[in-house]
């Protein structure tokens, strides 16, 4: 139990213990996993049990090497092995046919299922020293703020992970892009570290899901998640005078005088760069839901690169 240093002798432990079918959290280059070996459906049971997750909800594995893929997916688009050589390992989930060998648990019954490389070499190391693939939605209670420290991750879930390691602060800051390869024109479910625009200089046009005229069709589409216990309110029309501004906490995007009547201010990027914004997104939410405030308020962003998933997650935040 508890946070453990990175080296050899606890990687193997780790190992050891998601063999045993128990739960290691570890750092992805995204945010940190709550980990169970993928062909142990009762360390999966775990996992939704631990997080209080629904089990309608599917999780992402995580893999190390080509031949895991190939053991569990079909590829069947050439398009799917240019995705992978640009951008794996890094930040993209792939949703591919699943072989039989998987698990239903993992994928909620679907005949699908989401995988994806992380760019972490603790990550790898772990998976390498496992049975080869690992499950792991991000290490906090369902609906919450995403953890981007292990510090997080123990506050959020303590005592009920078997071991968490200590891998600092995740690079990229939110969540892995999910893209469908199974439907002719491949869809974005869920915008994250990768933008849009990457993907299609590769493999051209993709559709995306719109949260606003769509109805989920997966949940990591519901509309309240990401959530910090105090309300988020994302300020569309701008600062106004309706905020109690003394009683309120502010998240910014940049530096800029517009801040100052706020109670508690955190900076996303003091020079207004998204991925740095990114990167500090959740750790400032969790920061600001920790301040004697009744509300957080954040300005709106252009969705361009990744401020479509930095707006994705503020406006899943900001419903209850
Ligand atoms: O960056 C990440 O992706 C992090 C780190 C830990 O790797 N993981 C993560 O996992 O966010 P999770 O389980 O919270 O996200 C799973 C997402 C959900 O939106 C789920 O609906 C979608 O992937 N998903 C999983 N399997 C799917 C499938 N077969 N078809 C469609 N969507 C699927
Ligand atoms: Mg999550």
């Amino acid at each position: 139990m508890g946070i453990y240093n990175y080296n050899k002798e606890n990687i193997l432990k780790a190992g050891e213990i998601l063999k045993n079918g128990g739960l290691v959290a570890f750092p992805t280059e995204t945010v940190y996993g709550l980990g169970g070996d993928v062909f142990n459906p009762t360390a999966i049971a775990k996992i939704f049990e631990v997080k209080k997750r629904p089990f309608f909800d599917p999780l992402i594995t995580h893999i190390a090497d080509m031949d895991m893929l190939l053991k569990l997916t079909y590829i069947n688009d050439y398009k799917i092995l240019k995705l992978i050589e640009t951008f794996w390992p890094g930040p993209l989930t792939l949703v591919l046919p699943k072989k039989d060998i998987v698990p239903s648990i993992i994928t909620s019954g679907l005949d699908t299922m989401a995988i994806r490389m992380p760019d972490n070499n603790i990550a790898i190391e772990l998976i390498k020293n496992s049975s080869g693939a690992i499950a792991a939605p991000s290490a906090n209670p369902f609906g919450y703020l995403s953890p981007t420290t292990a510090m997080h991750v123990y506050e959020q879930l303590g005592e009920e992970v078997d071991m968490i390691i200590e891998g600092g602060s995740c690079r990229v800051g939110v969540e892995s892009t999910v893209i469908d390869m199974t439907k002719k024109i491949p869809i974005i479910l869920r915008p994250g570290g990768l933008s849009k625009e990457e993907i299609e200089k590769v493999i051209g046009v993709v559709e995306s899901f719109d949260r606003t005229t769509s109805s989920p069709t997966a949940p990591g589409q519901l509309p309240s998640h990401y959530s910090p216990r105090k309300p988020l309110h994302i300020l569309y029309e701008g600062i106004n005078n309706n905020i109690d501004f003394s009683n309120s906490a502010y998240l910014s995007f940049k530096e800029s005088g517009l801040q100052y009547g706020f109670k508690k201010v955190e900076i996303l990027s003091e020079k207004g760069n998204m991925l740095e914004a990114a990167a500090n997104l959740f750790s400032c939410l969790h920061k600001l839901d920790k301040e004697e405030v009744d509300n957080i308020y954040v300005e709106k962003i252009d969705e361009i690169g990744i401020g479509k998933a930095i707006m994705d997650r503020l406006y899943k935040a900001s419903k209850k």
